[in-house]
């Protein structure tokens, strides 16, 4: 989860996120390159001695500037496409949660077993425990398996909200009549936080998202106990 003074993104604790952190990484090595060169150009400036004054054109110099971003575009451009599409893929999941948004808390549904159906709100914070996150903690945890892959669908009721967990990498918007569908596989176990990310109204960022991940042995045993 987001501690203080973080100001990288969360670890990882899916394959795919882990792509995204890599493609992150990636993209601002590229960026600070072109930051220094700009900088070392703009800089080159003050102490311009006017040699080239009546200089107008050079075919050469325009072709090579012209060319080499657009090569550089590419190599940020192709990796980009490839998380897009990776990220959609869904390959045989193991299970299936629906998540509904409303104004304000989520609710969930297994449809795969017994029509299991909750809803999570964030706890109070005057009603906060000493192991509880201020504004991050809710009464009803989603229990997930992990190493196993899950297909979530994305709903809402009433306005847009967005299903977020960082950790993750998943981000999807929960609209009102239209059903949204992502896929995430959790690669150890432990509790991961998100918030709605869609401005949904005046406690728009009182909604989180807990997901505890937990093996597969102790998943069937909470299904079967689930009252
Ligand atoms: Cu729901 Cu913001």
């Amino acid at each position: 989860m987001a501690t203080w003074s973080n100001f990288n993104l969360q670890n990882g604790a899916s394959p795919l996120m882990e792509q995204i952190i890599f493609f992150h990484d990636h993209t601002l090595i590229i960026l600070i390159m072109i930051t220094i060169l700009v900088s070392y150009l703009m800089l080159n400036l003050f102490f311009n001695k006017y040699i080239n004054r009546f200089l107008l054109e050079g075919q050469l110099i325009e072709m090579i500037w012209t060319i080499l971003p657009a090569i550089t575009l590419i190599f940020i451009a192709l990796p980009s496409l490839r998380l897009l599409y990776l990220l959609d893929e869904l390959n045989n999941p193991l299970i299936t949660l629906k998540s509904i948004g409303h104004q304000w808390y989520w609710s969930y549904e297994y449809s795969d077993f017994h029509n299991i159906e909750f809803d999570s709100y964030m706890i109070p914070s005057n009603e906060l425990s000493n192991n509880n996150f201020r504004l991050l903690d809710v009464d009803n945890r989603i229990i997930l398996p992990m190493n196993n892959q899950i297909r979530i669908m994305v709903t809402a009721t009433d306005v847009i909200h967005s299903w977020t967990i960082p950790s993750l990498g998943v981000k999807v918007d929960a609209n009102p009549g239209r059903l949204n569908q992502t896929n995430f596989f959790i690669n150890r176990p432990g509790i991961f936080y998100g918030q709605c990310s869609e401005i949904c109204g005046a406690n728009h960022s009182f909604m989180p998202i807990v997901i505890e991940s937990i093996s597969i042995k102790n998943f069937i045993n909470w299904i079967n106990n689930y009252s």
